[in-house]
């Protein structure tokens, strides 16, 4: 993606201190892999940053007057159907604040040095209110950047993308600004497919999305979508992924209350549990409100199987801020897990950050946290041995003769069994569990 990016163009005015200098190279390092490198022409500039100094009188005045001419300069391009931000840093922005955007509206971003970190979200947000996609300079990491791909070939099972994008910006990801804004495809086309995939042999569909559970087609979310496949002949089980806390709405709670075909497992990213790394993580929610959360969703479905990520190392992350972790994971018990060392990604706010955690420690860190999450899982799994349950059976098994599918909670379930029972939906009594996997026999052979 780095090569075909085209660079944009960054001009950075300094006034004042030394101290401004250092934060406008430091500006001009954060910027640089959204996609802009440095210009010494203001009228050729993509971006025009102003880094205002309030030292000496009549300062703000010369802002003002200097953001008069950058103006004409912005109309200018806009003319020859170019766009052109323009932003004003420094001590000016932060004294007057939303004053200058009022006395200049040719303004798109304020910022005060406070708030440098969040200078790449503030330039991707300006750009996609001038209706721009960033040509972001991020090197793609497949298990933090992707969404999952096909994972049965068969065709009993399918993903269906219903949204794409982000706009929450986690100061650790590069996904609003590789994706773009959230974006929502329309009920009818997602059910039209669905009922394609359906009458293809699909019985199982996860609808996808950076941010699932923040699916709105036309104020309609996503519950009011999975009631709608519901109702999809042949279309007997529904999931979604991935969510978030802040997009977990009451009627998608009561979704899993009473639509029998939406599955009792829900993928529920928290990250961290310590308060203070949510914030710096600019994840919108406490460690509280999350399992608040959990709560309310297990009142409404008692054996939903909970899944999540979970960061450890980030940046000003201490011994006590991972405990709160280790705490919370302990207070949700979750069925299955992705945890990760965080990873440095230049151009992302946390990039930035002081006190970046030593490798040793997030390893140590990340040893302990997937220790704990094993046994739950190994727990979880083991609670089923004895029990009957629906398996979607998939595909053939590893040894010949058995075949292989899926519990309601998304264990890979697999047992003795005719290959032309794919695409059933069979009772499997659970004879033994593994870390990752249940065994069991078939309880009773559907009949067509
Ligand atoms: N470092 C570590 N983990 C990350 N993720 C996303 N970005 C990073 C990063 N910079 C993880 C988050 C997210 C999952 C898809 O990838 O946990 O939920
Ligand atoms: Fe990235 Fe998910 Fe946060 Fe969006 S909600 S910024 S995709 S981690």
């Amino acid at each position: 993606m780095s090569d075909a990016a085209p660079e944009k163009r960054l001009y950075i005015k300094t006034y004042g201190c030394q101290m401004n200098v250092y934060d406008s190279e430091r500006m001009a390092d954060v910027l640089r892999p959204l996609g802009y490198g440095l210009t010494d022409a203001p009228d050729e500039a993509d971006l025009v940053v102003l880094n205002t100094c309030h030292i000496r009188e009549k300062a703000t005045e010369k802002v003002y007057s200097e953001l008069g001419q950058i103006k004409r300069l912005k109309a200018a391009k806009a003319d020859a159907g170019a766009a052109m931000l323009v932003a004003v840093a420094g001590c000016v922005a932060q004294a007057e604040g939303a004053e200058i955007r009022r006395r200049q509206p040719a303004v798109d971003i304020v910022v005060g040095p406070q708030s440098y970190h969040r200078l790449p979200e503030l330039i991707a947000r300006a750009h996609r209110a001038a209706g721009e996609t960033l040509a972001a300079d991020f090197a793609p990491e497949e298990k933090f950047d992707a969404l999952p791909t096909a994972r049965a070939p068969d065709g009993v099972t399918a993903f269906l993308t219903v949204q794409e994008g982000c706009d929450k910006f986690c100061s650790f990801c590069v996904v609003p600004y590789t994706r773009g804004a959230e974006f929502s495809r329309p009920a009818a086309a997602i059910e039209a497919e669905a009922r394609a995939l359906a009458s293809r042999g699909v019985r199982e569909v996860t609808l996808l999305g950076q941010n699932v559970n923040a699916y709105d087609d036309g104020g309609s979310g996503l519950a009011a979508l999975v009631r709608r496949l519901a109702r999809v002949p042949g279309l007997d089980r529904i999931r979604y992924t991935t969510s978030h806390p802040r997009d977990m709405d009451e009627a998608l709670i009561a979704a899993h209350a009473d639509v029998e075909q939406l599955m009792p497992y829900l993928h529920l990213p928290v990250q961290a549990g310590s308060d203070r790394v949510l914030k710096a993580m600019n994840r919108g929610h406490t460690a509280e409100h999350y399992l608040r959360l959990v709560e309310r969703v297990r009142a409404a479905r008692p054996d939903i199987a909970l899944s999540g990520d979970f960061i450890v190392g980030f940046p000003g992350e201490r011994e006590a801020d991972f405990e709160a972790t280790l705490q919370l994971v302990r207070e949700v018990r979750y069925a299955s897990a992705f945890s990760f060392k965080y990873s440095r990604r230049p151009g992302t706010p946390a990039a930035a950050m002081q006190g970046q955690v030593a490798d040793e420690v997030k390893a140590e860190r990340l040893e302990r946290l997937q220790g704990l999450l094993g046994e739950q899982q190994q727990a979880f799994n083991r609670a089923q041995v004895g029990c009957v349950l629906p398996v979607l059976l998939e595909k053939p098994g590893r040894r010949e003769g058995q075949i292989a599918g899926r519990s309601p909670y998304l264990q890979a379930v697999h047992c003795e069994g005719d290959l032309g029972l794919i695409g059933q939906v069979a009772p499997v009594r659970i004879s033994s569990a593994g870390a990752n996997s249940l065994a069991g026999e078939l309880a009773a052979v559907a009949t067509a």
